[in-house]
């Protein structure tokens, strides 16, 4: 790029800012709702978020371009508020060896549950279909999953009046992200409940582990200079305050919410968030590593899953879904954040409420403790031993 290109791209950018007040600057209420797709995503939910004065989004994942359109409309009817809707960014498919070899394993379960497994197929997610949707019908924020939109993808939600976020787990995604032209970043600790959002499901870096949100955010803010939003692990009001004192704009819930009566989650899936068994990161459900509450398929395919995302999602679906009808928790995919044993079960705009007060309380208790009484202890004119005990 040359001198006068890049100066260009950079007016155009601070004219850009200055035209548009992003959305995280107007929100009432600085608390996001996840995208919660596989069933918990419901208009009504992402309807009661915005209406609290929070941020609620829709989740497209899994969703037929029709099916969305239909989810969108409904929610229209529910909220005039503002509203997102999540995208997955399409992957490229698994070799059929790799895939093969664990079907076979999964064989003697299927049978056990009265089910054939799935055709272990390789999709898109509807992308062009869903792309062109949100274009011709715009909603206030567009977030991406398993990757980062062509700054081409970018530039055309932008003209169509949506803000683009992209979610990141490591700084050089974060990087990335910021160069393509994204408006926030979705920063996800590895704490998070449902599908790590790394760009690539790459096996070789699971030895490495995920980067907590604390560091995370610390480590994304010195490489971005556009807002975050924290995301991972958040289920309390000081969790919220934590993010927010971090530098966060915001803070998006997941696992929170999947209580809530105006959530889809289904009935065996509750039961297991009211419980207090330990979460585990897996491929063995959908083939993309996710964080879920332990459980007998978790614990026995983990190892021989390979990374094979959407096609170990299609060959599970009626195991799943046979787990799901007979209220047999050990075959469904309990997604959890590592805090869910705090989530409550509250109506979500009550719960949004709730959670903004304790932040605000938890804020005002960490500024106290910078600001002791004077004449506190190492001050100058404090005194530099305990108080003296007044006389009895
Ligand atoms: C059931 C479930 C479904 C999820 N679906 C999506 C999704 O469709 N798109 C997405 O970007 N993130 C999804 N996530 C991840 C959330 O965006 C978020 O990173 C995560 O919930 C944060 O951690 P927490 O669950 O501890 O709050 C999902 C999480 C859960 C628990």
């Amino acid at each position: 790029m040359s001198s006068l290109t890049l100066r260009e791209h950079l007016v155009e950018r601070w004219v850009t800012s200055l035209r548009h007040e992003l959305l995280l600057d107007r929100l009432a209420v600085p608390i996001v709702l996840a995208p919660l797709a596989g069933g918990p995503s419901t208009p009504e939910l992402t309807a009661a978020v915005s209406n609290a004065g929070g941020f609620g989004f829709l989740a497209a994942g899994y969703l037929a371009a029709s099916a969305l359109a239909e989810r969108l409309e409904r929610t229209r009817t529910l909220t005039g508020a503002p509203i997102g809707v999540n995208l997955f960014i399409p992957g490229t498919s698994a070799p059929p060896q790799a895939v093969d070899a664990y079907a076979a394993r999964l064989a003697d379960d299927a049978r056990q549950a009265g089910v054939e497994l799935g055709a272990a197929r390789f999709d898109d997610d509807d992308w062009a279909a869903k792309l062109e949707l949100l274009m011709a019908t715009p909603v206030a924020v567009v977030s991406f999953v398993f990757g980062c939109p062509e700054p081409e993808v970018i530039d055309r939600f932008h003209d169509a009046g949506s803000e683009v976020w992209v979610t990141v787990t490591r700084p050089d995604e974060a990087r990335r992200a910021v160069d393509a032209g994204a408006d926030a970043l979705v920063v996800q600790g590895a704490e998070a409940g449902g599908h790590r959002a790394s760009f690539r499901d790459d096996p070789a870096a699971d030895v490495i582990g995920g980067i907590g949100l604390l560091s995370l955010l610390q480590l994304v803010r010195a490489e971005a200079d556009i807002p975050l939003v924290a995301t991972g692990g958040i289920a309390t009001g000081a969790a919220i305050a934590a993010v927010l004192a971090a530098g966060a704009a915001a803070a998006q819930l997941g696992t929170a919410f999947l209580r809530c009566p105006e959530a889809g989650t289904v009935a065996v899936y509750r039961q297991a968030l009211a419980d207090n068994a330990p979460t585990a990161m897996t491929r063995a459900f959908t083939g993309r590593l996710a964080r879920g509450i332990r459980n007998r398929f978790l614990d026995r395919y983990s190892a021989a899953a390979p990374a094979a995302y959407p096609e170990l999602h299609h060959l599970t679906a009626p195991l799943r879904q046979a787990g799901r009808a007979a209220g047999d928790p050990g075959l469904v995919n309990l997604w959890a954040g590592q805090t869910y044993e705090l989530g409550h079960q509250l109506p979500a705009g009550q719960l949004v409420r709730t959670l903004a007060e304790e932040a605000r309380a938890a804020l005002q208790h960490a500024g106290d403790r910078l600001s002791p009484p004077a004449g506190g202890l190492g001050e100058e004119g404090g005194s530099a031993g305990p108080a003296p005990r007044s006389p009895s």
